[in-house]
């Protein structure tokens, strides 16, 4: 799957199917979240990965008002070994990269986890000290997040996101709308304009053959009618 069809259609997923998932699609996960990035690669995460039912529901126990928890097949604890992270980078280390690179890690897992066909959740809501003891983390362990992970019994619509040209500012930061696009999807669209030029053509290579002659003269008509007004858009530029 590529990569932006797996941020497109990645859903959080809280209900799920009773079904195990596969040890090979675990480990492809567990790999997706070791190859992310990490301030200095100090790679300070570690993770436990939790099938059993009875520590599946103390787990759940952990995360007030989120009893469908433990109907995940899966459940993944992130947790990141923060005295690593304060040795080399302080006080910021601590309480600003140990979380970040759990992020990164945890994006990385639940997007791997799209592209196999699981559903996942990423879960920030629990008890700390209650989930320390319930999967016996070390001293120096906090618990970052938790990802549920599962084959979804359910289809969750896209939820609302902000348009990109509410949340974006070119070189500086734009108070009271300074500095903003306005139509930022039309900007991103003459910058790809050549891209966008490669992909039609190859489209039309693929039409072409599907066709008869007589209706391959038409669409190569149509296809260079295509070209010019994206040069013309381009030259604009
Ligand atoms: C830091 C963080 C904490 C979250 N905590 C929870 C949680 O405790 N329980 C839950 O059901 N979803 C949790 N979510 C999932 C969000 O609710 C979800 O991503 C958001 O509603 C958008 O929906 P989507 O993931 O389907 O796009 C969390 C997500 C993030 C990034």
């Amino acid at each position: 799957m590529d990569i932006m069809q797996a941020i497109t259609e990645r859903r959080s997923i809280r209900k799920y199917l009773d079904v195990p998932v596969e040890w090979d699609k675990v480990g492809d996960i567990l790999e997706a979240g070791r190859l992310a990035p990490s301030s200095g690669n100090l790679q300070d995460w570690r993770f436990i990965v939790v099938t059993k039912q009875d520590v599946r529901k103390k787990i759940a126990e952990c995360c007030p008002g989120q009893n469908w928890v433990d109907t995940a097949p899966v459940i993944i604890v992130i947790f990141s070994l923060t005295e690593k992270v304060k040795k080399f980078y302080g006080m910021r280390g601590e309480r600003l990269y140990a979380i970040q690179n759990c992020a990164a890690c945890a994006t990385h897992m639940i997007l791997a986890a799209t592209s196999l066909g699981l559903g996942s959740c990423w879960i920030g809501a629990f008890d700390e000290n209650m989930l320390q003891r319930a999967v016996g983390l070390p001293d120096n362990g906090r618990p970052q997040m938790l990802l549920t992970i599962g084959y979804a019994d359910e289809k969750p619509q896209m939820p609302n996101r902000y348009q990109l040209d509410n949340l974006t500012f070119f070189e500086t930061y734009g108070g009271g709308g300074a500095g903003r696009i306005k139509d930022i999807g039309r900007v991103l669209w003459d910058q790809n304009v050549v891209g966008r030029a490669i992909q039609s053509t190859k489209e039309t290579v693929s039409d072409v053959e599907r066709h008869t002659k007589k209706d391959r003269e038409s669409i190569v008509e149509k296809a260079k009618e295509k070209l010019n007004s994206l040069k013309k858009k381009l030259n604009k530029k």
